[in-house]
């Protein structure tokens, strides 16, 4: 990974730095028919959807991206055949037990977001050591969503509040974004800039709903595992074309 990492540590040419989102999100999707295509087992793909994430991990290390959040596993996919989602606790698993290390050696912040309680003790206890021993590390902010459901945080975010109410800590008309962020379990990070969704499908499958506000979305019919650096460069070059506006009007020219 270091000699690749030397090779490819330009940005291109025909990205411009002061315009790079400071925040990717991705819904990594497609690692099933991406097996599917190849005639392999659908857990192939999924292991094979982490070397693609290894690789824009360290693309976006490389080319000055600040965080990165990829959506792991949703609260929905526990309704997903017990084998393929045993399969995937244990990948997870084993992929932060080998990782840990060059994480530290790279300066990556690992965080875990989602009800994290809920996954097995085994997965748990790898998930604290790896964001215990990263969190001083101040390099690329790397979030993993894993048993996340954007409604579920939410709900967890109100559930907190009304107890700070309830206990007079708060008052209800103190309650604005400001706060409302601070119990989102993205609090600290700044909302992605750009989504970008493999496979072609045109949805969010409840991930980051209240983040992605203003979020710009790039969607690709390629399939996660092969979603490389090339394609992410794509993915950047379409992000740049974009006139991000907020609700305001486009910039008007003193001639027009
Ligand atoms: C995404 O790939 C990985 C996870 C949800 C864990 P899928 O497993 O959803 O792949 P497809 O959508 O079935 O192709
Ligand atoms: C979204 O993909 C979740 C992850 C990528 C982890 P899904 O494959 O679960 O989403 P749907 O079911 O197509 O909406
Ligand atoms: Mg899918």
């Amino acid at each position: 990974m270091t000699a690749q990492k030397t090779e490819l540590q330009e940005l291109p040419a025909d990205l411009k730095r002061e315009l790079l989102p400071k925040h990717v999100a991705v819904i990594c999707d497609g690692n099933g028919r991406w097996a599917k295509r190849q005639g392999i087992p659908r857990f192939l793909g999924h292991q094979r959807g982490v070397d693609a994430l290894k690789d824009l991990l360290r693309c976006c290390d490389d080319w000055g991206i600040g965080a990165l959040t990829a959506y792991a596993f949703s609260t929905e996919n526990w309704g997903r055949p017990q084998e393929e989602v045993d399969f995937l606790m244990t990948l997870f698993g084993r992929v932060l037990r080998q990782e840990l290390r060059e994480m530290i050696e790279e300066n990556i912040q690992i965080k875990f977001v989602g009800n994290l309680t809920a996954l097995p003790k085994s997965l748990q206890a790898e998930i604290s050591r790896s964001m215990e021993e990263t969190k001083g590390n101040r390099g690329i902010r790397f979030t993993v969503a894993t048993n996340y459901g954007g409604r579920q945080e939410i709900l967890h975010a109100c559930h907190v509040i009304a107890q700070q109410v309830q206990q007079g800590l708060l008052q209800p008309d103190e309650i604005d974004e400001t706060t409302f962020e601070r119990h989102l379990y993205t609090a600290g990070i700044c909302d992605p800039d750009l989504l970008i969704r493999t496979s072609g499908e045109m949805r969010l499958s409840n991930f980051l709903l209240w983040q992605t506000a203003y979020a710009e979305i790039y969607i690709t019919e390629t399939l996660w595992p092969d979603f490389n650096r090339s394609e992410f460069h794509h993915a950047l070059c379409a992000y740049q074309q974009r006139e991000r506006r907020f609700g305001k009007v486009p910039h008007i020219s003193p001639e027009s």
